[in-house]
């Protein structure tokens, strides 16, 4: 008996040592779940057991992620950082999470991302980045990201978003843009584009709402007339000289090449849209010299009648003239007759 007693406790105290848990966790191991979330973590638990899939994290003060921050918890599906305190992710951070499918990066101080954290997650479905102070995200992955479908950025600081960034992702089908501070200009036109075929092939988001320029805010981008929403010029060439945004000189009626839609002219400044349609295309302009040509030419026409007619009217009021000397030295005839009688003379 006492013997039993003993075997069972060493193996009791053998499964902990196998199945260790960090302090400040619950480890539920029969669904390899581990929960650290609300206890004051300021960094990853170092001891986390290996065959964790599920981790929640959120609700601590976690600031910065190093590199292979989960590198002890190789077989995590599903991560949940919300809430805490992350504005230092090392590029590398999310390096050797294979497997994982969800994360949660929701209310952290994240200012940007580069590609490089994308692309080490390829298994990713949904990502939750809202409620950071993103501004910057990359320009495009590289490789697509085949299995994502939800991809949330709302409630950050973005003012434009690359449509070559959103075709790296071709399963994508819930999209969270709202309340970022859209700059409705010609470089969200690759975005306007991509979301109209997105919406069309039964995606859903929430929207994107202009924050600038003036003319366009509040006003939602899929709502703006797509002739009043013009491609981006081509790249100056003096990079060096400073881009002018005044609202009249930005865009002349020079008729303009169509975007390429390229990364090398995203960084320019100065494009924004104007409300009133301008002649910028070749037809346009085409159009435009062909009407004011008919119109100089019936302008013309009718100088040259009224010309005539004035020149007919001066010889005719000169030959009345004529007639008139004519008639003083003859009294007694009407007026209207004597018209009459001189002017077929
Ligand atoms: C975020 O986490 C803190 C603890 O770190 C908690 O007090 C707060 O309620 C959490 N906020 C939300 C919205 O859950
Ligand atoms: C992440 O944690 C929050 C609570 O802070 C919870 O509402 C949310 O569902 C969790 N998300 C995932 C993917 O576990
Ligand atoms: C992430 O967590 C938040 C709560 O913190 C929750 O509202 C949201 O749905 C989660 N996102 C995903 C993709 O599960
Ligand atoms: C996408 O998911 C499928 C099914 O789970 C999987 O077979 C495939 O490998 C995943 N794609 C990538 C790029 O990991
Ligand atoms: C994040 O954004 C909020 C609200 O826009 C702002 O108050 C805060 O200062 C920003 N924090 C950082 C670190 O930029
Ligand atoms: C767009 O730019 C890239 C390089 O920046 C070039 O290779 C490509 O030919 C350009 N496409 C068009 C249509 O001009």
């Amino acid at each position: 008996m006492k013997g039993e007693l003993i075997l069972l406790l060493s193996v009791i105290v053998l499964l902990q040592v196998v199945h260790s848990c960090p302090d400040k966790c619950h480890c539920h191991s029969s669904t390899d779940f581990v929960d650290c979330s609300r206890q004051g973590l300021a960094e990853i638990p170092s001891d986390l057991p290996p065959q964790t899939r599920m981790l929640h994290l959120q609700d601590n003060q976690i600031h910065q992620l190093p590199a292979f921050a989960f590198r002890s918890v190789p077989w995590l599906t599903t991560l949940n950082l919300s809430n805490n305190s992350l504005s230092n992710v090392a590029p590398q951070a999310f390096d050797g999470l294979q497997h994982l499918q969800v994360l949660n990066l929701t209310q952290n101080c994240l200012l940007s991302l580069e590609s490089r954290l994308f692309r080490s997650l390829p298994q990713l479905r949904e990502l939750d980045l809202s409620s950071n102070n993103i501004s910057h995200l990359p320009t495009s992955l590289g490789k697509p990201w085949e299995n994502l479908t939800v991809f949330a950025v709302q409630q950050n600081q973005l003012q434009q978003l690359d449509g070559a960034l959103l075709e790296s992702m071709p399963s994508v089908r819930l999209l969270f843009l709202k309340d970022n501070l859209w700059k409705c200009n010609c470089h969200l036109r690759g975005l306007k584009l991509w979301l109209e075929k997105f919406i069309y092939k039964g995606g859903i988001t929430d929207g994107v709402i202009c924050r600038s320029p003036d003319t366009w805010k509040g006003k939602d981008l899929l709502k703006i007339p797509h002739e009043l929403y013009q491609p981006c010029p081509p790249p100056a060439p003096d990079p060096g000289s400073p881009q002018t945004q005044q609202p009249s000189s930005a865009y002349g009626a020079v008729p303009r090449p169509p975007e390429n839609h390229s990364s090398g002219e995203r960084d320019l400044l100065g494009c924004e849209f104007k409300p009133k349609p301008r002649p910028v295309n070749l037809r346009h302009a085409i159009g435009t010299v062909i009407i004011t040509g008919v119109m100089c030419g019936v302008l013309c026409l009718m100088m040259l009648a009224a010309a005539i007619y004035g020149c007919t009217y001066a010889a005719i009021t000169a030959q009345y003239h004529r007639g008139r000397l004519a008639q003083t030295n003859e009294p007694g005839k009407t007026e209207g007759k004597e018209l009459f009688d001189s002017s077929p003379a």
